[in-house]
């Protein structure tokens, strides 16, 4: 494997270096390059989240718009795979303190935030994105990867002492966002006339919460260099905390990256792969990805929820049927199929179709 740049991300972002070879994108299998031309911003619905409540279905004067929005939840997940959520309960300052938080952190000197560092073969901690390939081309940012729930699979060590409410911040945020994820579990489920744990069901009650958060540093030459490479998430769903102000996110759609624009409070949530797997196929897990610019730092936050390790998942029985045959194998540790799918050049998922 070639040697890795000399100076990390940041260092490179502040001097206004020419990005080294390693980081100037090249095309690749599974999805268009198509730096310059993102259409859009796409029309991806806002939806109100809180008409999924079980207050909400029992008040009749909100019946029609529960079902309209049931109707936009489906809608959008079998063409797009994502949607941004309002209604999630959380206010604008609780969600610009969760940024706060994050972009306090990687303000840090490198030597401060290096003693949350990631190990070699480990995925928690900070870093940039884990080298598997010589043919790998590397993201414009760093990261800082933490499991929130369980809460006894926390490694408090790797969780920053700077800023000192960032361990409160997130325990709270992630609270409110794992109650939300349920919430829409259980529509995505209705939405599909299935019985509402179908998926739930699936994830297990000590399911899975990743957080993700991503630091993108200004880049002299967004023209050849990624923030984060195209990729579907490993998640069955991933609720995204996107700057305020840095719009620079991308869906691909019908084969056309498409910007996701900025509305003001709302999450954007993406399905995963393993929620793929469980609507066999009806729903998608979309390909993403974030492109770099010169102007400003942009700050974001992935939650991603997963099913509890030991968990085999697989289509739920009644979305198989002659019409729509089984398109996928039941699969147990879906996240340790990535790495080695980009070392070959491909999505995880094509792994496990039939
Ligand atoms: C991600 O896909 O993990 C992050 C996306 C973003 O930063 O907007
Ligand atoms: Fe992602």
């Amino acid at each position: 494997m070639p040697p890795l740049p000399a100076k990390s991300v940041p260092e490179m972002s502040v001097d206004g270096d020419e990005p080294p070879p390693q980081y100037i994108v090249k095309e690749c299998n599974f999805a268009p390059l198509d730096l310059s031309t993102a259409s859009g911003p796409f029309p991806i619905p806002i939806i109100d989240i809180s008409l999924f409540s079980e207050s909400a279905s029992a008040n009749s004067s909100k019946k029609e718009a529960a079902d309209e929005a049931l109707e936009q939840l489906r809608s959008a997940l079998i063409s797009a795979g994502c949607f941004q959520a309002v209604g999630h309960g959380m206010s604008s300052s609780f969600l610009d303190k969760v940024r706060e938080v994050a972009r306090q952190f990687f303000a840090l000197p490198l030597e401060e935030k290096q003693k949350y560092a990631r190990a070699e073969n480990e995925s928690e901690g900070f870093g940039s994105d884990t080298v598997v390939s010589d043919k790998q081309v590397l993201d414009w940012s760093n990261r800082l990867t933490l499991q929130v729930f369980p809460e006894e699979r926390r490694r408090l060590n790797l969780w920053p002492k700077t800023p000192n409410e960032f361990g409160e911040t997130l325990h709270e945020y992630g609270l409110k966002v794992r109650s939300a994820m349920a919430l829409m579990y259980k529509a995505m489920a209705r939405s599909l006339n299935l019985e509402e744990n179908s998926f739930l069901g699936q994830m297990g009650d000590n399911s899975l919460n990743e957080v993700r958060m991503n630091f993108y540093p200004p880049c002299s030459r967004p023209d050849l260099v990624l923030g984060l490479k195209p990729h579907t998430d490993r998640s069955a769903m991933t609720v995204l905390l996107q700057d305020s102000e840095v719009e620079s996110l991308q869906m691909l759609i019908d084969d056309k990256w498409v910007k996701v624009p900025i509305v003001k409070d709302a999450l954007v949530v993406n399905l995963g792969d393993q929620m793929e797997i469980m609507s066999n196929g009806v729903f998608k897990s979309p390909l993403h990805r974030v492109v770099s610019n010169s102007g400003k730092l942009r700050v974001s936050l992935a939650f991603l929820s997963e099913p509890e390790p030991e968990k085999e998942i697989g289509p739920v029985d009644a979305l198989v049927d002659e019409h729509r045959p089984r398109g996928y194998k039941n699969v147990k540790s879906y996240g340790s199929l990535n790495y080695t799918c980009y070392q070959k050049g491909m999505v995880a998922i094509d792994m496990v179709k039939m």
